[in-house]
């Protein structure tokens, strides 16, 4: 749900020779997803730049918030897991994203002013509960871009303290270059670096999402 299309370029695809991406069956609820099979184990309903325009269009459309939850829902029973990759802003295409999930994981810069950013998000979520999803459950934060400088760890402690009431915390995401080196190379972390120290951080996270099935 990214016009970035960060996630479809990492996942092998060029995103800008694709027509059909998930935003022509949240405009067209006639049209069926977009799937693509089997990248790396996955398939991947992809997005590009012009899932900005969606944006605009939706503005006429009705019922909008519910539209990915209507495109997810022909496709929702062949999965174990449905993963929907957020855009940066709290604008429409997030709302749209967080009417559909059930759970939310929220990713957390080890650096202050994620705070904000953070404290705008829990709002925001609160008021998809109570509008449009009352069942969205927040699944947990993960502090990412952690390294072990004095003041990561200062903030780290500080986040934990604040938003533990709220959910569980995972393990920090240690900043590493071998993120960045496998985006390079349009690969997933897993697959570019098999034995990467922070693949044991996404195997806990993968394993508390497995218990709230
Ligand atoms: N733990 C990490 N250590 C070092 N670099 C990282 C780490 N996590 C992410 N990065 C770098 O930051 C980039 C963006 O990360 P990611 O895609 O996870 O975040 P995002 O906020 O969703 O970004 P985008 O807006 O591109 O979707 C990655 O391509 C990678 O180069
Ligand atoms: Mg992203």
């Amino acid at each position: 749900m990214d016009p970035q299309g960060s996630l479809t370029t990492f996942m092998g695809l060029e995103p800008y020779e694709l027509d059909n991406i998930v935003g022509s069956s949240i405009l067209d609820s006639e049209a069926p997803l977009a799937i693509h099979q089997n990248l790396y184990g996955v398939d991947l309903a992809p997005a590009n730049i012009t899932l900005s325009a969606v944006e605009l269009q939706l503005a006429s459309v009705m019922a909008r918030e519910a539209r990915l939850k209507l495109a997810l829902a022909g496709v929702k029973d062949s999965y174990d897991y449905i993963l929907i990759d957020c855009p940066p802003s709290l604008g429409v295409l997030s709302i749209l994203s967080l009417t559909a999930a059930n759970y939310v994981l929220i990713p957390i810069q080890t650096h202050f002013k994620a705070f904000k950013g953070t404290e705008l998000l829990l709002n925001t979520i609160k008021e998809i509960k109570k509008h449009v999803n009352p069942q969205l459950a927040i699944a947990g934060f993960i502090p990412t871009l952690f390294s072990n400088a004095s003041q990561d760890k200062v903030i780290l402690e500080a986040l934990s303290q604040q938003l533990a009431p709220i959910a569980r915390i995972y393990s920090p995401i240690p900043r590493a270059t071998a993120f960045a080196d496998a985006a390079m190379n349009r690969q997933p972390l897993a697959v570019y670096s098999a034995k990467h120290p922070s693949l044991t951080v996404l195997k806990e996270i993968a394993i508390g999402m497995d218990k709230l099935k």
